[in-house]
């Protein structure tokens, strides 16, 4: 006989079933055992009556324990989602020691148990709906004609600020932690015109805030012959592609995370464009004490967008806050062609995109300006020299969009073993 989902099982009709996955809940009372089984799918109770042979095996099973149950479904009222399994055979897989995990255990504990708390019911129902992120921001990619292509992880130069690079010995050489494709992006394009990529980036900022990990899932995208229009449009597109299979496919899943699914079906495009200058003004209308120049940091960025409903573009930052390859704005030199996406409720940053410097002389002197060393720089130079075209691209983290689509505290749980300066165990 198959084995029927727990799911399955809860819409199906009176009959002799086959099940198997893990001991949720066991309680044992004086003639009968009630035991909650969960699989990935979800849970059912399942009965033992006393004097049968699954009585004896079920006495000592704690929770966790795996098994395999033979039985009889009938629908039953006072069961949890109206259906109840009497078991007839039960088959002890892995017995469980006593599961350390109880109710009120501190977030350090959680984090150290990771291993065992992703089965809990709320990360099985983040992993599902991650699970659901990548694979539409891979679809959208498809479905629009971008290559899927991989950047290297080791390499010989920063892709953003030198300060959040974590260095490796590479044979007796220094090698760093890739923190973006980007730059082996921008020469893909010259092959293939819409690349993307989804992987790892590190970024070893000792920053202990509730949207910082040092290892995330970058989706990255880059287009030639795109200016930032285009981009924008791709960035909007993507987005709301994504927030609409969340909603088709993770309905249930989202609303026992606390987010209301209706709030994902409104995630479409246009999304609000503000210019940097317009977003220091408000800023400064409600109190803050920042000046032009200045970067927008988590607490401007929760100002800005805590009474929005949709994603917010902030276009064309200073040049200095923003990093080398951004084209320099053709009315305004001490701007750059770029945006950064900010998540609404408060969330903020989950893209940041621009056009690419493409003048030669332009970009070798920001490179200079920022004490990085030229000669590192070569391969990526060269792309300008060899039929450089515009284009455009960006990098969208996926954990931070994970975490506000399930309305998450931190961003920790958006990823299943999360990597923050303090933690790489489990
Ligand atoms: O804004 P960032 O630094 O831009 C880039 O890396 C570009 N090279 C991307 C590109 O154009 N191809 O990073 C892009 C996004 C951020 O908007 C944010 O969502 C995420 O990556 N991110 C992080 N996510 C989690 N933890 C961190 N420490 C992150 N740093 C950046
Ligand atoms: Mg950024």
């Amino acid at each position: 006989m198959q084995f029927t989902k727990a799911k399955d099982a809860l819409s199906k009709k009176e009959g002799d079933i086959q099940l198997r996955g893990w001991i949720y809940r066991i309680r044992k009372l004086k003639t009968k055992i009630f035991i909650v089984l969960r699989d990935a799918s979800g849970s059912i109770q399942c009965v033992i009556e006393k004097g049968t042979s699954a009585w004896e095996k079920a006495q000592d099973l704690l929770v966790e324990s795996s098994i395999v149950i033979k039985g009889h479904l009938r629908k039953d009222k006072r069961a949890p989602g109206n259906v109840e399994v009497d078991v007839e055979k039960l088959n002890v897989i892995g017995e469980a020691e006593e599961f350390p995990i109880h109710k009120d255990k501190s977030v350090s504990f959680l984090l150290d148990v990771r291993h065992l708390w992703i089965r809990s019911k709320k990360m099985r129902n983040i992993l599902k709906v991650r699970n659901e992120i990548l694979h539409a921001g891979r679809n959208f990619f498809r479905e629009h004609g971008f290559y899927e292509v991989t950047g290297p992880m080791f390499v010989a130069q920063a892709g953003e600020e030198g300060s959040s690079l974590f260095e490796v010995e590479y044979f007796g050489e220094k090698a760093y932690l890739s923190q973006t494709s980007q730059l082996h992006l921008e020469a893909a394009i010259f092959s293939l015109e819409k690349v993307f990529t989804m992987g790892p980036s590190f970024r070893a900022e000792k920053s202990f805030t509730p949207r910082h990990l040092t290892e995330y899932t970058h989706l990255e995208a880059e287009e030639a012959w795109c200016d930032l229009e285009g981009t924008l449009k791709t960035q909007e597109e993507l987005i709301a592609f994504i927030a609409k299979r969340v909603y088709e496919n993770c309905n249930e899943e989202v609303k026992q995370l606390g987010r209301d699914p209706s709030d994902l079906k409104n995630i479409k495009p246009p999304f609000k464009r503000i210019d940097y200058a317009e977003a220091i003004n408000q800023l400064q209308l409600k109190g803050f004490d920042i000046e032009w120049g200045e970067d927008l940091g988590v607490r401007e960025e929760r100002a800005l967008t805590k009474n929005e409903t949709k994603p917010l573009f902030i276009l064309n930052y200073p040049k200095d806050v923003k990093a080398f390859y951004m084209k320099q704005h053709p009315d305004d030199p001490q701007r750059v062609l770029c945006d950064d996406l900010l998540a609404p409720e408060g969330y903020g940053e989950i893209i940041g995109g621009s056009e690419r410097e493409t003048e030669y002389e332009r970009l070798l002197q920001n490179i200079k300006e920022r004490g990085e060393d030229p000669q590192k720089y070569k391969w990526y130079l060269d792309l300008r020299k060899y039929g450089s075209v515009p284009h455009s691209g960006f990098g969208l983290g996926m954990e931070r969009l994970i975490r506000w689509l399930c309305k998450l505290d931190h961003i920790r749980d958006a990823i299943p073993f999360p990597r923050t300066p303090n933690r790489k165990y489990p």
